[in-house]
């Protein structure tokens, strides 16, 4: 019988507040990262679910941590992290925040208003201290030089494999639609898909890191 594996998905964008009422976020809707939820528990894993303010449906039976701010998910991760097998970095995270957020409502006032924005820790990289003989997954999004800029992120990140997937005003991957996407392997490997479904990308995720913790159990003995 296949080993059950305790899996760790984020997804969806994450919040960093303004004022009581505005606040910086991205496009994401967490698709991705729900549909790798459901086919990993129908292939009988464990999951644990961090997700930012997106709806998760209610039949979707896996164990349910949110967030909203960078800071929220990495102490989420922190937690579920260490005693996890296989982790999908889906969450879309803000690399900036604002350098305060106001107590009261920002008024309007001249016409410009002048933002200072703080570099958010990357959440991602920070996990690299669990890696151990787990399998990390990140997902990359890029409008140029996607290999490159991608491969470096694998490999700055401790990651087994990358999503890679070209972002620009035409092609938006965010949602229910068919993508294109690049997933390179820490080995070089590379494969990619045209018009892929989320779906269908999910299902060849699980089962390639299936393969590559077979592979890896062999090495080892
Ligand atoms: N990530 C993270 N923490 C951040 C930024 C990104 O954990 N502060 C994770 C994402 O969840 C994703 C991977 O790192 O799995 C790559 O994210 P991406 O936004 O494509 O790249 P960045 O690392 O932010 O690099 P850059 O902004 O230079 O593209």
């Amino acid at each position: 019988m296949k080993k059950k594996l305790k899996i760790v998905i984020s997804c969806g964008p994450t919040r960093e507040p303004l004022d009581p009422v505005r606040f910086i976020s991205n496009y994401s809707t967490g698709t991705l990262g729900l549909t790798l939820a459901r086919l990993a528990r129908r292939r009988g894993h464990e999951v644990v679910l961090v997700h930012g303010p997106i709806e998760v449906p209610k039949d979707l039976k896996v164990r349910k941590v949110s967030f909203e701010t960078v800071l929220e998910l990495m102490k989420a991760l922190r937690r579920e992290v260490p005693r996890c097998d296989v982790l999908y970095m889906v969450a879309a995270v803000s690399d900036f925040k604002p350098l305060v957020a106001s107590e009261f409502k920002i008024k309007k006032g001249g016409r410009f208003l002048n933002l200072s924005l703080v570099q958010n820790p990357d959440v991602l990289k920070s996990m690299r201290r669990f890696k151990k003989d787990k399998i990390y997954v990140g997902f990359s999004l890029e409008s140029k030089h996607l290999f490159k800029h991608s491969y470096k992120k694998l490999k700055d990140k401790d990651l087994d494999l990358i999503v890679a997937q070209h972002v620009d005003e035409r092609t938006r991957p965010f949602g229910a639609v068919r993508i294109g996407a690049t997933i390179i392997e820490s080995s070089g490997r590379r494969v990619g898909f045209d018009g892929i479904s989320k779906e269908a990308l999910s299902r060849y995720l699980i089962r390639r890191v299936d393969a590559l913790r077979v592979a890896r159990r062999k090495r080892a003995v």
